[in-house]
């Protein structure tokens, strides 16, 4: 995480005990949540995305171990990957009057009707994981998470340097996340700006596998069905690099080998791929959001002002450094 500079703290303290003393004194406030209880205790309810990847796995037992850790009573949704689902988890939150709000989007767009509801009903909400597209940002505190645009162009930032010295087309496909998620639309984003340093690089199919294995292995079997001449994945997560492999190796194929993979997440079954040489490059996104989370609920529970964007600490792996990262890598 980005550390806040010693002026912004000060900044922060001062707000805080301003804003401390006039909740104190009016015996309400606007961003404390449900307006109904003052006991001191934090209720969040979450509304996570679903369970299709080792990220996301790994995601819900950080935020729900930091929860217990914080002493935050968590109230916990698995939307499977539906928006409706998501939409009908935070009204029920609204109308269970939690103190907060968090989730994870599973698309950017068409959250302002029940984010106005959340606003209107003076419980904060924080964006964890993946953004929003809303033009009014008053409707949500925060976005704690990665940048994924970064992500995609540090992939194709080391595959532009690996072919540098290509004198012919190197083909590219690319499984791309859920359609309409935040990281599906970023890191193709990224990834496609920074391969257009070098004209050689074509991604010459490119289509969703919902980042599941199973996604990931079906369309890769498509892929390789419909061409020829493969050198190149890019797939937005590990899973789905996953289940390529499967695909690949079948279709008589070595993974990191004849085709050149690459992925997003680094987590433990990716990491494992790169260090046993199928897997090539991996840029890192983190799924260890729980205790900021955890944190900036209690201060916007405070009437705390927080940073609008925390964006988390992220790095790429070689297959070396797989190799070495491997033994303590805890997701
Ligand atoms: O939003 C983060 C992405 O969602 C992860 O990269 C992916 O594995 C997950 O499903």
């Amino acid at each position: 995480m980005r550390v806040h500079s010693a002026p912004w703290r000060a900044a922060t303290v001062l707000a805080s005990v301003l804003l401390v003393g006039s909740m104190a004194a009016c015996g309400n406030s606007d961003t404390g949540g449900g307006g109904t209880k003052d006991d001191g205790k934090i209720t969040m309810g979450f509304s996570q995305v679903g369970a299709e990847s080792g990220w996301r796995t790994a995601n819900t037992v950080s935020i729900k171990e930091a929860a217990t850790a914080a002493g935050i009573e968590l109230k916990f949704d698995d939307a499977q990957q539906k928006q409706e689902n998501q939409i009908k988890a935070i009204r029920n939150y609204i109308q269970q009057k939690v103190d907060v709000i968090a989730f994870s989007p599973v698309v950017e767009s068409g959250w302002d009707t029940v984010l106005k509801e959340a606003k209107d009903a003076k419980i904060p909400v924080i964006l964890t994981d993946r953004s929003v597209d809303s033009a009014d940002k008053s409707l949500y505190k925060t976005f704690l998470g990665s940048d994924f645009v970064k992500e995609g162009r540090l992939a194709g930032e080391w595959l532009v340097e690996q072919k540098k010295t290509a004198s012919g087309p190197v083909n590219i496909v690319e499984l791309q996340g859920s359609t309409g998620a935040a990281p599906a639309n970023d890191r193709k984003k990224g990834f496609g700006e920074a391969i257009a340093a070098n004209p050689n690089l074509k991604v010459i199919a490119s289509q969703s596998g919902d980042f599941t294995r199973a996604g990931g292995k079906q369309v890769m079997e498509q892929f390789l069905k419909a061409n020829k001449q493969i050198d190149v994945l890019f797939a937005h997560n590990d899973d789905m690099g996953l289940g390529a492999l499967e695909a690949i190796t079948a279709a008589g194929k070595v993974p990191g080998k004849d085709i050149t993979i690459i992925t997003v997440d680094a987590v433990k079954d990716g990491m494992q791929a790169l260090a046993d040489g199928k897997f090539n490059f991996i840029a890192e996104c983190s799924p260890l959001l729980g205790p900021q989370l955890m944190d900036l609920a209690k201060k916007v529970k405070a009437g705390e002002e927080v940073p609008a964007r925390i964006e988390t600490e992220e790095t790429t792996f070689t297959q070396a450094q797989a190799k070495e990262a491997l033994p303590n890598r805890k997701y």
